[in-house]
């Protein structure tokens, strides 16, 4: 059942992918000075080019944005060199990479930036910075709506960067509770402006990000991760179903490359979403659809035979095995993953 899998897949129009797996977007915070993609990074991406698509691991649009160490940026020129590398080595092996886009909201801390930390509005997350233990998540301030629309081009400016920098395409990183998430969900958006109180004000900072890239770069190469249910970073709530209801009606009109579930298992069920985030988002959207989640090949291809999505993202595997797709073909075994794996780019 996994040879369909292993066909060619037209995404759309402008892009077809050599197969239907896609390397979920994996943070592993060894970028160098400036946050800057390095040699390594190259080879470590250039060695999974034989992944239908890679999403790279998530890219800060800018300073503020950044909540974890080393993690790589695209708002600099020597940051654009250095993706240069990653995507020709990508190219190279004749895969295709999309950058996801990333601002963590209320999950930076000035330790990163010496600026002050942003949001929805000012509700501190309770906890403290992975890998920072002694950094204590802040209460950060809630935006204005001048910078929200500054935010928007900034979003906008990063995509550019990224056609810039050679990649295919643009995830925005709508997901796992950062900054656009924490719009979308009641627990972290408390506005009662025009971007807050009603499920379409709350959904209007992801569309306006979604428009403003689409309108620089094309839909075509425009994706977009959500997490409908919270699980990680914020509190899910039954009245967030409704604007997840009317964002991926919207979304539904905008001809994205595609929608990616942001989710670490894709068997977890939500009662506001009557199952699992997947099968929720399959119903309410019907343009391409990428799942993930503690996917196996055989759990993938049955996925997909059963069209509950399209394409099937592999997270922890892929740290674990370079070489995933040919074991696959093969029908070898794999690499168990393990978290000892972080530190090294193998
Ligand atoms: C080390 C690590 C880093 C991750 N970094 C990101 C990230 O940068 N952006 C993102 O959207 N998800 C990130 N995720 C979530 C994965 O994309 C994926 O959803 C999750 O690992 C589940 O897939 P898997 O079971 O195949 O690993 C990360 C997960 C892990 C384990």
């Amino acid at each position: 059942m996994t040879a369909s899998l292993l066909q060619p897949y037209r995404l759309n129009d402008t892009l077809t992918l050599s197969n239907r797996f896609v390397m979920a977007p994996l943070t592993r915070c060894m970028a160098g000075p400036g946050l800057v993609p390095t040699d390594l990074m190259a080879a470590y991406y250039g060695r999974r080019a034989d992944v239908g698509l890679i999403v790279s691991e998530a890219v800060i649009i800018r300073p503020d944005g950044q909540g974890y160490p080393n993690t790589p940026g695209l708002y600099s020129p020597e940051q654009i060199a250095g993706w240069r590398k990653v995507t020709d080595a990508v190219h190279a092996g004749g895969g295709k990479i999309f950058a996801q886009l990333w601002h963590v909201g209320r999950l930076s801390h000035p330790f990163f930036h010496h600026a002050e930390v942003l949001a929805p509005s000012a509700v501190a997350f309770e906890g403290t910075v992975p890998r920072m233990r002694e950094l204590t998540y802040q209460v950060p301030r809630a935006l204005t709506v001048a910078e929200i629309a500054q935010l928007v081009l900034d979003y906008a400016q990063a995509a550019a960067n990224a056609i810039d920098a050679g990649f295919d395409g643009v995830e925005i990183h709508g997901a796992n509770g950062y900054l656009i998430d924490q719009f979308l969900h009641h627990d972290s958006n408390q506005r009662d402006d025009e971007f807050g109180g009603s499920p379409e004000k709350m959904a209007r900072f992801a569309l306006d990000v979604v428009d403003a890239i689409t309108a620089r770069i094309g839909a075509d190469r425009t994706a977009l991760r959500l997490s409908p249910g919270g699980y990680v970073h914020l509190k899910g709530d039954a009245r967030d179903r409704a604007v997840f209801d009317y964002l991926l009606a919207q979304l539904d009109t905008r001809a994205l490359a595609y929608l990616h579930v942001g989710i670490f298992d894709d068997n977890m069920t939500f009662d506001y979403l009557d199952g699992r985030a997947s099968d929720y988002m399959r119903a309410h959207y019907r343009g391409n659809l990428v799942g993930v989640g503690q996917l196996n090949a055989d759990s993938a291809a049955e996925a997909v035979a059963a069209n509950r999505f399209d394409l099937a993202a592999i997270g922890r595997p892929l740290i674990a095995n370079p070489d995933y797709i040919a074991r696959v073909r093969d029908g070898a075994e794999l690499v168990a993953y393990s978290e000892s794996m972080l530190p090294e780019l193998v």
